[in-house]
Parts: C-alpha cells; sequence; structure tokens
C-alpha cells in the first residue's frame, strides 16, 4: 500500500495579507493543479501585521487576479511565531516583511525557512514586490508575483524531488 505523503506547506507573507500574499498564495495554488500536485501541498498566507484581520483579499487585488483567471480565497491573519515550526516555506514579499519573520525565527532552522518571493525570479527587476495598497499597480503585481511562484514552484520540486 502506498502511504499519503505529509503535504508540503508554504506560506506567503507580506504586510496586511490583503493584496500581496493573497495574490502569491491564489497563483501558486493555481500553478500547483496546473502541475497535478494539489495533494502534495498546503498552501496559506499571512500578514505580519494585524491591520486587516478577518477581511478578505481587497477588491482591487481579487479583481486583478480574476482578470488572469484566479480566485482569491484567503481572509486575512496575522502570522504568527509557531508558523515557523509548522510550514516548510515561509516566503516574504518584501525585504521588511523578510525582516520580521527573521526576528520572530527561534533557531537556524526556522531561518532556514525564510527566504523572498522575488529570489526565485531570474527575470527580477528587483528584490521586493511592491506594495500596492497606495498605488495602482495590482496588474504589474499578480504578474511579479506569478513570476515569482514559477520560479518558487521549480525550486521546491527539485529541492523536494517532485516530477511535474
Ligand atoms: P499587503 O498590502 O501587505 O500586500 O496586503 C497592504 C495592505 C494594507 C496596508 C498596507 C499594505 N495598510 O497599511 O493597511
Amino acid at each position: 500500500m502506498t502511504q499519503k505523503k505529509t503535504p508540503i506547506r508554504v506560506c506567503f507573507v507580506c504586510l496586511g495579507n490583503i493584496c500581496r500574499s493573497p495574490t502569491a498564495e491564489g497563483v501558486m495554488t493555481q500553478l500547483v493543479a496546473e502541475a497535478g500536485l494539489t495533494e502534495q501541498f498546503f498552501i496559506d498566507s499571512a500578514g505580519t501585521s494585524a491591520y486587516h484581520t478577518g477581511e478578505a483579499a481587497d477588491a482591487r487585488s481579487a479583481q486583478a487576479a480574476l482578470r488572469r483567471g484566479v480566485k482569491l480565497t484567503s481572509i486575512s491573519r496575522q502570522f504568527e511565531a509557531r508558523d515557523l515550526e509548522t510550514f516548510d516555506y515561509v516566503v516574504a514579499m518584501d525585504r521588511r516583511n523578510l525582516a520580521h519573520l527573521t526576528q520572530l525565527a527561534r533557531s537556524d532552522r526556522e531561518r532556514g525557512k525564510i527566504s523572498l518571493l522575488r529570489a526565485y525570479d531570474t527575470q527580477a527587476d528587483g528584490l521586493d514586490v511592491p506594495d500596492p495598497y497606495f498605488e495602482d499597480n495590482f496588474d504589474a503585481v499578480f504578474d511579479i508575483c506569478r513570476a515569482g511562484c514559477t520560479g518558487l514552484l521549480q525550486h521546491i520540486c527539485a529541492e523536494r524531488g517532485l516530477a511535474r
């Protein structure tokens, strides 16, 4: 009998958990489904702040995602230190989020789980996913998230020996 494997747990993190990380969560969920790997993954998102706890994704992010065929379903929650125990990959949207997560980490093992989304995009022209909340760049943010998630999925598949 084949044993069901524990899913690989990925958490995307931004400041409010209503724009960038819900977008990355939605994109990654779709990429994983397209690769036939839904059963192998658990994908989530959270914010370093509690500003928007309990709220659905920002309507502007949700509309930009829907235009590209991705439905955003997350409800905002604050990232907790214990998420660094339970997730395998904790992926920050920008360097400020990364610094916050690094402060929460209690061991080298936890620190080793933290990375920046754009580090997986070989074509990236910067390290940060820009914060769209006060800007009108939701379509660009979607494309940046998709490029990062494409690279992230390749990275995880290579690291875990998953065939796509
Ligand atoms: P996010 O965007 O971090 O991508 O969800 C923001 C959402 C809310 C705020 C800032 C950024 N805010 O200041 O309330």
